[in-house]
């Protein structure tokens, strides 16, 4: 496994790579790497014969007063699960070696970055598409791997992806969870002992929520109230948002039909975590 720095030599060593008619996948990271993560490298690992993980804490998809200086950081031990994972080349650049001074252009997907985590995080989707397309310009992957954990951002580099023909397949792996249902999250390591035992309610309500709509509810706003009822149950907990939202669109939906993502976002002392399901009506 290789380690790289520079975007300049990671080019040149995916080119080669490709030289060889290797296939090449690509997993975003910001590193502080967990069996999420790793999920996604396995998949990268089957379906090509280049693997690329990238580490980068990427400074613009944080907001003023969010965890960008405290977000948790272990290269040493993020190398070794790349290294046991399979992966060719990690590339962790410096945040000065991504964005040179002078940087003036960024992606914007519009209307599915409005609501959901875009609500309260403004400026979070341009962040991360800017930076998923330089990735993408950087590594030229054919493929590239996103988790459904970041629902909302799934289907927003999903429609960028598709919006500017830029040529990669998008392929989003299930949640992978804890035993007792929580979704793995580098935040998770914020939470005090008592936050990391109410936490996982985010799951079940999302899941009571599931099993409401399969009883045959179809009013959104009833599904959404009981969901949002039961975390706040909870008293570590404080609910950021509730939704039902069509997969389509990403808008609130009122009846529910087709299929449709219930996402929520819930506070547990300082921590912000995020947990979504989808689910498919006949
Ligand atoms: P990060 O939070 O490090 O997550 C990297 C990838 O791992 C994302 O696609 C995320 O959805 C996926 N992931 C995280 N937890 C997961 C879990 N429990 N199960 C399955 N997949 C999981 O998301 C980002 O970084 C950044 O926004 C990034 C895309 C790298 C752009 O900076």
């Amino acid at each position: 496994m290789k380690l790289s720095r520079g975007k300049a030599e990671v080019r040149a060593l995916v080119e080669e790579a490709r030289g060889r008619g290797a296939s090449v996948g690509l997993v975003p990271t910001m590193g502080y790497l967990h069996e999420g993560h790793l999920s996604l490298v396995r998949r990268a690992r089957e379906q090509n014969d280049y693997v690329v993980l990238s580490i980068f804490v990427n400074p613009t998809q944080f907001g003023p007063g969010e965890d960008l200086e405290s977000y948790p950081r272990d290269l040493e031990s993020d190398l070794e699960l790349a290294e046991q994972s399979g992966v060719d080349l990690v590339f962790a650049p410096e945040a000065e070696e991504m964005y040179a001074p002078g940087h003036r252009t960024w992606v914007e997907v519009e209307e599915l970055t409005r609501g959901l985590c875009g609500r309260s995080r403004p400026d979070h989707f341009r962040g991360v598409t800017t930076v998923v397309t330089k990735l993408f310009g950087i590594c030229r992957p054919d493929r590239a791997y996103f988790g459904q954990k970041d629902g909302q951002q799934a289907f927003v580099i999903g429609r960028m992806t598709r919006d500017l023909d830029l040529g990669v397949e998008v392929v989003v792996a299930p949640i992978v969870r804890e035993a007792d249902g929580l979704a793995l999250s580098s935040r998770n390591v914020y939470l005090s002992e008592e936050e990391r035992r109410a936490a996982p309610i985010l799951q079940r309500a999302l899941c009571e929520g599931e099993v409401t709509v399969g009883a045959g509810e179809r009013d959104a706003e009833a599904v959404r109230s009981q969901v949002r009822r039961r975390i706040e149950g909870a008293p570590e907990a404080r609910v950021d948002y509730v939704e039902l939202v069509s997969t389509e669109t990403l808008q609130s939906v009122e009846l529910i039909a087709g299929e449709v993502l219930l996402a929520a976002a819930v506070f547990f002392g300082k921590t912000r975590l995020i947990d979504n399901v989808i689910i498919k009506v006949p």
